[in-house]
């Protein structure tokens, strides 16, 4: 996988919030790493009036606020000559044959090869309308019909908010582009902690072999956010906790921690394997779903602004999840997320079966703490392996110990924004780290039972937790009636 001569990246929804926070922060990054290929041309494509120079202080201010590292006044410079900004509508025909004029001639004078990028940082709603005028104004070709120059497409979440809706969009897609063409973002996958998972899983001898019933007790997923829903209320109100988070980032957490090993790094047995995780996934029927769901909100979320006063959007999701699997058979994972929680903290931890009630472990009222492999994605990344030792001393004392791996404090210098990983995968042609239409459709079509539910039944319990809390009590029953209990962040 190699990274093309030149490349022309076409950012739709350019001067909104995503380009702003993310995409061209990652890419100036890229720059400064000299990352990109030699030859490159940013084209923001928006609906507010810009020029070029427009764009660049917008971008600027953009990498000032949210860049990893503070600008470099000459790197941004050079930077700055590779952005443009075509001002359209998006439902404007006309609009397209501008855009195509103004790529031809900005590829024309920077001698750049053709090749394409469109990122779709727009509402989904958008998706297959855009698609479909890119293939009227032949802006794109299928990469079976014509493989050079290519062109590929950028998808941003959420796609769809039900299984039909998913389908849609991504039959909208299939119409113009082949599914080796698409890169359907989850920008989780990007993160380096996360990317980490394999490494740690296939790259050591120690923990492998513990990865199943016969070791594990159980398996718990936390993505903790301090933050409230923000600005987002009029999108958020119309997904909640499940679809906005479970339904992807938690369920691709869920499937690397729980996969196969595959038997090449090659994308699409990477990805076959995670599939299969998600096939296993046991249904959660209408009669279970109590005992193994807790949907909570938290208490200040009808006062923020765009939220109805009788919302029942659920902030904060736990589940109990089973992979009917000859590896995982019979152990729980848990998962939960939400908003306002106590602190930003996400974590995958791999509790271990403690040891038998011999030697050491005798006193049934006083068990030994169990092992734990704990993965820390954001923000104190690492992990840690948590083990028993005997406290210094005359007698047999037992206290659980930390062996502690800091990213910080090992590595040099900031990790990678996931942005800025799967950007250049994107202009390798590498989509290992992008989510496949089988992927998102199996996902999607797990949650459905849930989700119908909750909009059948009004009366579905929904627990309020105070903000700053780590959700609702029922989340502490949901695990403790088993005997176990939430990790402490
Ligand atoms: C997004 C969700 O996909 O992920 C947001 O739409 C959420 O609601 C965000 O806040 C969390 O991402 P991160 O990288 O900050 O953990």
């Amino acid at each position: 996988m190699k990274l093309p001569t030149a490349v022309t990246i076409v950012i739709f929804g350019g001067s909104g919030d995503l380009a702003h926070r993310k995409l061209l922060p990652a890419l100036y990054n890229l720059h400064v790493d000299h990352l990109l290929p030699p030859k490159v041309a940013v084209v923001g494509v928006g609906r507010k009036e810009m020029s070029d120079d427009d764009y660049r202080a917008f971008a600027k201010d953009g990498v000032t606020q949210f860049s990893r590292r503070p600008i470099d006044e000459a790197a941004w410079e050079t930077f700055a000559g590779t952005l443009y900004f075509v001002n359209m509508s998006l439902d404007d025909e006309r609009g397209f044959a501008t855009l195509g004029a103004r790529l031809d001639s900005v590829e024309h004078a920077g001698g750049l090869t053709g090749d394409r990028i469109y990122y779709l940082a727009i509402p989904p709603a958008l998706f297959a309308p855009t698609v479909k005028q890119l293939a009227r104004s032949r802006l794109v070709a299928r990469a079976s019909a014509r493989p050079e120059p290519f062109a590929r497409i950028i998808v941003e979440k959420p796609i769809g908010r039900d299984l039909e809706s998913a389908r849609v969009i991504n039959d909208g897609i299939a119409e113009v582009f082949d599914e080796q063409q698409i890169y359907r973002i989850d920008h989780y996958l990007g993160k380096e902690t996360v990317q980490n998972v394999l490494v740690l899983r296939f790259a050591n001898s120690i923990f492998e072999p513990l990865m199943n019933q016969r070791h594990v007790d159980h398996v718990q997923i936390t993505v903790a956010e301090e933050e409230g829903v923000g600005t987002r209320a009029g999108y958020y109100e119309q997904a909640g906790a499940l679809r906005d988070m479970v339904q992807n980032h938690l369920l691709q957490l869920l499937a690397l921690i729980a996969m196969e090993p595959p038997h090449s790094l090659a994308a699409n047995v990477v990805r076959d394997e995670k599939l299969e995780v998600l096939q296993a996934l046991r249904p959660i029927e209408p009669a279970a779903a109590d005992a193994a769901i807790v949907r909570g909100q938290y208490t200040g979320y009808l006062k923020e602004a765009g939220v109805k006063p009788d919302s029942r959007t659920e902030t904060f999701v736990a589940l109990r999840i089973f992979i009917d699997n000859w590896r995982w058979a019979g152990v729980p994972f848990f998962l939960r997320t939400g908003k306002k929680l106590a602190k930003r903290a996400s974590e995958i931890a791999v509790q271990l079966k403690n040891v038998p009630p011999i030697l050491f472990n005798t006193n049934p009222a006083d068990p030994l703490t169990p092992d734990v492999l704990s993965i820390r994605i954001q923000p104190d990344e690492g992990f840690s392996f948590e083990i028993n030792s005997k406290v210094p001393g005359p007698h047999v004392n037992i206290d659980p110990v930390k062996m502690d791996f800091q990213y910080k404090a090992e590595f040099r210098g900031s990790s990678p924004e996931a942005y800025e990983r799967l950007l250049l995968d994107v202009m390798m042609g590498d989509p290992t780290l992008f989510m496949r239409r089988d992927a998102v459709e199996t996902a999607w079509r797990w949650v459905m039972p849930i989700l119908e539910r909750w909009d059948a039944e009004s009366q579905t319990p929904l627990a309020a937790y105070p903000d700053g809390s780590w959700g609702p009590a029922e989340a502490d029953t949901l695990i403790e009636a088993s005997g176990r209990h939430w990790r402490k962040l």
